[in-house]
């Protein structure tokens, strides 16, 4: 698969999920982790950067397995994924994480790929697409792909937290 810009999309191997999830460890400030470390310090004794590591690599090792994840290649560097799952008895596909290195943002390489994400998840049948994100300035773009892609807003959520005190 190729498209604009000399970027090549194609089906992310094994290989792939090292450099992805280094990717997720720099650009995830916009995520829950970040979020709750800013507010409580370290959780856990341990940076966000680890938390979203952790999930990153099991998420996307899963969607590898499953052919349920594509990079965007740039030169022989990956620029960017996405990931999806399907879930045939509701037939509903979902876009799972994906991300863009900000040396390569802004160029369509993160609408193509959940563009592409999309049109896997059409030619599996399914008859929903759906995708949860933030509604924080940090998730401003993935909005603007979503939207641009044709997505409309369902329902709104937030999430609280508090600290409890023990005396
Ligand atoms: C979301 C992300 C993948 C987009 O990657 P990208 O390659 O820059 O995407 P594109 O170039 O295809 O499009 C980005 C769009 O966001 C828009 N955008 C960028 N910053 C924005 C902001 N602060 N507010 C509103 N729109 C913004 C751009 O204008 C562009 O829309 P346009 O083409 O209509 O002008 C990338 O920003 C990223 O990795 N973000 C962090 C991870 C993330 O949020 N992942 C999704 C989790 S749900």
């Amino acid at each position: 698969m190729t498209s604009p810009n000399s970027v090549a999309y194609r089906p992310a191997t094994a290989q792939d999920l090292e450099p992805i999830v280094a990717i997720s460890r720099q650009i995830w400030h916009m995520g829950m982790g970040a979020a709750l470390e800013q507010r409580y310090g370290l959780i856990g004794g341990k940076p966000w950067q680890d938390y979203i590591a952790q999930s990153m690599h099991t998420a996307v090792a899963q969607a590898i397995e499953r052919d349920n994840c594509l990079v965007a290649e740039v030169d022989g560097t990956v620029a960017g994924w996405s990931t999806w799952q399907t879930d045939e008895s509701r037939s509903i596909g979902t876009i799972g994480y994906n991300g863009v290195h900000p040396d390569f943002r802004g160029r369509g390489i993160g609408t193509e790929l959940v563009r592409l994400a999309l049109e896997q998840i059409r030619s599996a049948g399914m008859r929903i697409a759906a995708v949860t994100t933030g509604l924080n300035e940090g998730h401003a773009a993935a909005r603007a792909v979503y939207e641009k892609l044709g997505f409309e807003s369902l329902v709104e959520s937030v999430h609280y937290t508090m600290e409890l005190h023990h005396d």
